[in-house]
């Protein structure tokens, strides 16, 4: 078979990238140990996270003048908890991870937009200023069922 020489210099080089870019990450994930980003990384053990304090009993507390903490865990398929009520004007600090497989927390109108994983707490503030009913959706596909993930948070 004859391969014409500029293509043959195209695909050498092809290759040679395909090399240089999968050292670079490997390189990178395994030498230099590189981790998904955080200050103040927190790991859980997801098989026994539901009876592990805080969440064994997932919700809102109260820290300080309408200052709450969240927490909260994905599953397939929902949240706990199912509901939450939050005063208006509060400054919600959510910390959600997950018990199964790779979950999403958004909630739509708002910069609220979070990966959820299994192992990992995720944290995110928002200060809630108007009243209403917020969704919290999961936008990762994570099964049959992902389209009806889903809780509410009623701000009021
Ligand atoms: Cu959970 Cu999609």
């Amino acid at each position: 078979m004859h391969i014409h020489r500029l293509e043959k210099i195209w695909l050498i080089f092809g290759i040679a990238m395909l090399i240089t870019f999968l050292t670079v990450v490997g390189v990178g994930a395994f030498a230099q140990g590189m981790q998904p980003p955080g200050t103040h990384r927190h790991t859980v053990d997801p098989e026994t996270v539901d009876k592990t304090a805080p969440f064994d009993k997932p919700g809102l507390k109260k820290v300080g003048d309408n200052e709450y903490e969240a927490y909260m865990l994905a599953f397939a398929f929902g949240y706990s908890p199912g509901k939450m009520e939050i005063p208006v004007g509060a400054t919600v600090t959510f910390h959600i991870t997950s018990k199964d497989v790779v979950h999403g927390f958004q909630i739509p109108g708002t910069n609220v937009n979070m990966m959820v994983m299994p192992g990992e707490v995720n944290q995110l503030t928002y200060k809630f200023t108007k009243p209403g009913e917020y969704l919290v959706l999961c936008n990762e596909y994570c099964g049959t069922a992902h389209e009806m993930m889903q809780t509410r948070i009623i701000v009021k």
